[in-house]
């Protein structure tokens, strides 16, 4: 309790303050809360999420970090915000939580910047912080990080575009990236862009999209017709499945066939994936939601309980642009409608009679998903 920020950001890695964090009262010392680790009991873990417009925050990685922690700390209390995409809210929201008691925050930040004073504001109550899917920067030192390796995504992203484009070279394209203040945006826009500028494609048009906001994808497509001409666009980078559903649609209303223009996608959204199915977008980038909830789950109980990093969770280190944080970083997998089944089907990411409805039924039963 007296340890002064400065000494805190002064850690290199967080141990001590994570024996201490785990402490029922934050004025028990950190000796007892190491050595009596096997009897751990619970403590609150605070559970931030930045958005509710891209469906796996409340549909996938909410639930499924509830039910990991649930399933290793019956004691563990979980208390749980949503930003809908508004940094100064998601501050709001992290006060709550540390007044509320939160031993261990869980933050995947609307703002990689503006997130890092959450970041600093925990290190003066000893609370860790666990930077989750999007890495929070703004000076700030974060204690573990947990994601996908997202250059990857982008490069998993145009290189899908690329080959079904057949032969590239002199073909026209729209770029449609995430939100600029989202760190995970730049290292799509980053991947993608190393395999889209040596492959002879043209990028007619490239947008930012705010929020991530597929009304906003669908105006930013809107304008891209306008200005190139709909006859001169023969695909579409669109770095996840909502904005993609966003152009698609700004596609069809523009007399269009996304069947033969190709686009990109990222998150194996249920409407995402039934496009795919269907032909109408190209891919999507599945990442297994449900390893990266319950190593979050897992590195969250064990340091609310006192304990460091479990042994071999964390597998290397990412900058963050002041330190290197302690990392554990997971492998996308480009879906094509192709590989539906043996991915997102197979793992039950999704289930086949969720996808198969109406209309994709019969893309289904061609692609011999029941
Ligand atoms: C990214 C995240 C993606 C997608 C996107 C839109 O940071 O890694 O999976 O959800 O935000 O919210």
């Amino acid at each position: 309790m007296t340890i002064s920020t400065k000494a805190m950001v002064g850690l290199v890695g967080a141990t001590t303050a994570l024996a201490m964090a785990g402490c029922g009262s934050d004025s028990s010392s950190d000796g007892s809360a190491s050595s009596g680790s096997s009897t751990a009991k619970g403590g609150k873990i605070a559970l931030l999420l930045p958005e509710s417009k891209t469906t796996r925050y409340e549909s996938q990685d909410k639930p499924l970090f509830e039910a990991a922690v649930k399933a290793s700390c019956s004691d563990c209390q979980i208390l749980y915000s949503n930003a809908d995409q508004d940094a100064s809210k998601q501050q709001q929201q992290a006060e709550a939580a540390i007044t509320n008691g939160a031993k261990v925050i869980v933050l995947d930040p609307v703002d990689a910047a503006s997130a890092g004073s959450i970041v600093k504001r925990a290190a003066q109550s000893k609370i860790p912080v666990i930077s989750y899917d999007r890495l929070v920067a703004g000076g700030s030192k974060p204690d573990y990080y947990i994601s996908f390796d997202n250059e990857t995504v982008g490069k998993l992203q145009a290189t899908s575009l690329v080959s079904q484009l057949g032969d590239a070279k002199g073909k026209q394209i729209v770029m449609i990236n995430g939100a600029p203040t989202d760190g995970n945006a730049a290292l799509f826009k980053k991947g993608a862009h190393s395999v889209l500028d040596s492959s002879g494609v043209k990028i007619g048009k490239e947008y930012d999209t705010p929020d991530w906001s597929p009304d906003e994808a669908q105006n930013e497509m809107d304008q891209a017709i306008t200005a190139l001409g709909k006859n001169n666009i023969d695909g579409v980078y669109t770095a996840n499945d909502g904005t993609a559903g966003g152009a698609i649609a700004a596609m069809k209303s523009a007399g269009m066939d996304p069947t033969k223009i190709p686009s990109t996608g990222q998150d194996a959204e249920l409407a995402g994936v039934q496009r795919v199915v269907a032909g109408e977008q190209g891919m999507t980038v599945y990442k297994a939601i449900k390893p990266e909830a319950e190593d979050a789950a897992k590195l969250a109980v064990s340091l609310v309980q006192g304990k460091g990093a479990p042994a071999g969770l964390i597998t290397g280190t990412t900058n963050n642009g002041t330190a290197d944080i302690q990392s554990i970083i997971l492998t996308p997998v480009a879906v094509t409608k192709d590989k539906v089944k043996d991915t997102i089907i197979k793992d039950g990411f999704l289930k086949a009679s969720d996808i198969c409805t109406g209309t994709y039924a019969k893309a289904c039963t061609a692609l011999g998903i029941s």
